[in-house]
């Protein structure tokens, strides 16, 4: 039996936010519905946050209204309690909400401190546990902040303690500016699967420095099976300077099939979702292997046709 990977595709929200172009919500849509076709079970399809501090982010609720009957799980950023309730009005049944390594990254993308962000957090556990909401619990800048530097792994393996045992139903460890090497990557997610097992751990990585695919394997090796990616390497993080984009979904996807393990995603409808980010976005880089996956999946193409005729 092949072993299961799940794949988050954050490109929606992650992406999208950092955009110098606002999509529509039909075309914001669009783009989930193309990552939808390709298989991708997960979404993080956008975020309830002042549309003054991230003007692309807004009519989210527009965009759930219209994937309510699109097959998957649909999660929506919350930054603060407002976000959650204005969330849980339009519709969602799981929200990402945002804890922070540092105070100088919770300051600085939610102008609290770590401590305040936390219990403003707590509380939305409370009411999601009453709401029946999942709730994934996002530890923004877990391994180097652009702020306060290095983050110490007690720091984040308190954090994760601390919500896994309020009951969030995941723990993602996200390298926000993508500063992590994979010899870090492989000592935090060691130390958090020895203590937690990998069942409700994910990562999140951001390329920006090449290190995006390694990452993903140095976690995939400490037992993780669970990532947020970005369609066509979309993304970037308005209040994280230095942050590029998330690694791409059509890359981690070919790494991981290569290897073996299912993703339950064709790679052909990634590239054509991938296309289609390029297309609206004007700013969609692709993933690094996108001109082998491109000639191959051509060839592969021919091939099939030869096989039919
Ligand atoms: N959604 C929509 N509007 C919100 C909101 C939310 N979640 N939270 C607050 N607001 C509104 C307030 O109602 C207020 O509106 P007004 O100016 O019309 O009165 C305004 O935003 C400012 O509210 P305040 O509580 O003073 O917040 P702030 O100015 O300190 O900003 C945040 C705090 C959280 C609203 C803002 O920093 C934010 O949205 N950050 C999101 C950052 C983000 O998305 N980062 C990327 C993902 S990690
Ligand atoms: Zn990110």
């Amino acid at each position: 039996m092949t072993t299961k990977v799940i794949i988050n595709d954050v490109g929606p929200r992650d992406g999208l936010q950092n955009q110098s172009i606002t999509l529509s919500p039909a075309n914001r849509v669009e783009l989930i519905k193309a990552l939808i076709v390709a298989g991708v079970g997960q979404v993080e399809v956008g975020s309830f946050v002042s549309p003054k501090a991230v003007p692309a982010m807004a009519d989210t609720d527009i965009v759930l209204k219209n994937l309510a009957d699109s097959p998957g799980e649909f999660s929506v950023l919350v930054p603060n309690m407002k976000g959650y309730e204005l969330a849980v009005a339009a519709g969602a049944s799981c929200v990402a909400m945002v804890l922070y390594g540092t105070d100088g990254m919770a300051r600085a993308n939610v102008n609290m401190s770590r401590a305040d962000a936390e219990r403003a957090m707590e509380q939305i556990l409370q009411a999601a546990a009453i709401d029946g909401v999942r709730v994934l619990a996002t530890i923004a800048v877990s391994w180097e902040c652009p702020f306060d530097g290095p983050v110490a792994k007690d720091t984040v393996a308190d954090i994760t303690r601390r919500f896994l045992g309020l009951g969030a139903n995941q723990v993602v460890l996200a390298d926000s500016i993508g500063a992590a090497n994979p010899q870090q990557v492989r000592e935090l997610t060691t130390m958090l699967v020895n203590e937690h097992g990998a069942q409700n751990l994910a990562c999140h990585f951001h390329d920006t420095r090449a290190m995006g695919l390694a990452n993903v394997f140095a976690s995939l090796e400490s037992g993780i099976r669970s990532f947020d990616a970005s369609i066509g390497g979309l993304g970037g993080c308005p209040f994280a300077p230095g942050a590029s984009g998330n690694v791409a979904t059509e890359d981690v996807v070919m790494m991981l099939e290569q290897m073996g393990y299912d993703t339950g995603i064709d790679l052909q409808g990634l590239m054509n979702a991938s296309a289609l980010a390029g297309r609206l976005t004007n700013n969609a880089p692709g993933g690094r292997a996108k001109r082998w996956l491109e000639g191959h999946l051509i060839k592969k193409k021919e091939q099939m046709a030869h096989v039919h005729n």
